[in-house]
């Protein structure tokens, strides 16, 4: 059996799917593993290493793809409108494809992978239970952007993150906000507390309290009996009521901070705006707001995807694909979740992929299969 690592085409992408550790593993599985050719360039990963581990190079696209039963990718493939190359009509009828896949801004490449019968999960959708952390790209993708948010923060702020006391005067600490502690939160929290910074932070969901505070953070929240916490453990669209209450709160304490840096989502909803012009006027020249929500629309209402933008002195980041920022990593853990999704559904004994369409990782991710759109929340609508 094949499966195909092919190199990420899609802009601002510098990932890639596997790493020589997991293309170890694969053999071990049975598998044999074709690595297009400079795939893992950006990730600080050349080719001579994939083949050490084991993989065989393919010239290009068509090489890659050609009679792949599995196709391990970062993003969904190309179609024939996005570029030169139609990845997806180079898979074969039959295969596997395992990506984050982004249904819901792109329903086009769904149907083009029921049209050609190929079997697609999309990581993206991994069910939160503990049997499947190791799997969760959301997770591993998550917690580096987060690193990465607070490292772009001190790169754009033109003062230090710890006190320092020196014989030339005391440069005080600088003060953090962090706004949404999910993981990407929760670890620029800690990065932060690491640099010195003196860290606040906020979250609709009042189970973030103990875990702000176990970092050394301190959380400040609205006063409400609302919970802002669904069964699944994600936030979820606060009323009107509570967003007054929440700008209020969120305006007192910006206006004291140096750095924030939002990761506020609501899934499948655009993200909230939490940072309004006014507050962004309200905060000191030289603060810096990183935006890591800006591709779902951005928590700071000035923020621009893929631009550093200034206003009043302030500095907005909103880096693409903070991830791959820190591709070299980002691969890494990605690589691993992909093979730890993969391994439970191989026979080790007889080394063939032996599927259980009854797992519940299996049917929380699965888009499509023989031929027909499977996903409960593809087929029936919301999300
Ligand atoms: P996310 O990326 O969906 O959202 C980021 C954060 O923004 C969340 O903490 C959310 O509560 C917060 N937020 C949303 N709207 C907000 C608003 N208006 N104001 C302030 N904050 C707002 O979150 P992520 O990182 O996916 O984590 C969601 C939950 O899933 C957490 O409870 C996390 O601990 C849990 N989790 C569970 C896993 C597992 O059991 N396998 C794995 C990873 C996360």
């Amino acid at each position: 059996m094949k499966i195909a690592i092919p190199k990420e085409r899609r802009a601002h992408e510098r990932r890639v799917a596997a790493s020589p550790d997991t293309v170890k593993k694969l053999i071990a599985l049975g598998l044999d593993v074709v690595v297009e050719k400079d795939a893992g360039l950006m990730s600080s990963i050349p080719d001579s290493a994939f083949q050490a581990a084991g993989a065989k190079i393919a010239a290009d696209a068509t090489e890659t793809y050609a009679d792949a039963d599995i196709i391990f990718k970062v993003q969904r493939p190309l179609h024939a409108a996005e570029g030169d190359i139609d990845e997806i009509a180079l898979i074969k009828s039959g295969a596997i494809l395992i990506a984050i896949l982004s249904p819901f801004t792109d329903g086009a490449t769904v149907d083009a992978y029921a049209k050609g019968n190929i079997i697609a999960f999309a990581m993206e959708f991994m069910p939160r239970i503990s049997r499947a952390q190791s799997m969760d790209v959301l997770s591993s993708q998550s917690n580096l952007a987060g690193y990465t948010a607070v490292i772009d923060a001190a790169q754009e702020f033109s003062r230090a993150f710890p006190m320092m006391m020196t014989a030339a005067g005391t440069v005080a600490p600088a003060k953090v906000l962090v706004m949404g502690t999910g993981v990407a939160g929760l670890q620029a929290i800690a990065t932060a507390k690491r640099l010195g910074a003196v860290v606040s932070a906020t979250d609709v969901r009042a189970a973030a309290k103990e875990q702000v505070e176990s970092l050394g953070g301190k959380f400040v929240m609205v006063e409400s009996d609302e919970t802002g916490e669904t069964e699944g453990g994600y936030a979820k669209e606060m009323s009107d009521d509570y967003k007054v209450k929440q700008a209020a709160l969120i305006a007192k304490t910006l206006a004291k901070q140096d750095i924030a840096i939002t990761t506020a989502l609501i899934p499948g909803r655009p993200a909230p705006v939490l940072i309004t012009r006014e507050m962004v006027h309200s905060m000191k020249p030289g603060s810096v707001i990183i935006d890591l929500a800006v591709e779902s629309g951005g928590n700071c209402e000035l923020s621009q995807a893929g631009k550093v933008i200034e206003e009043n002195g302030v500095k907005i980041v909103g880096h693409y694909n903070v991830p791959s920022r820190v591709a070299a990593d980002a691969s890494a853990l990605y690589a691993r979740n992909l093979l730890n999704f993969l391994t439970p559904q191989m026979d080790a004994e007889n080394k063939t992929l032996n599927i259980d369409w009854e797992d519940e990782v299996i049917i929380g991710t699965l888009l499509t299969k023989d031929g027909a759109i499977v996903h409960e929340r593809l087929t029936k609508g919301g999300n």
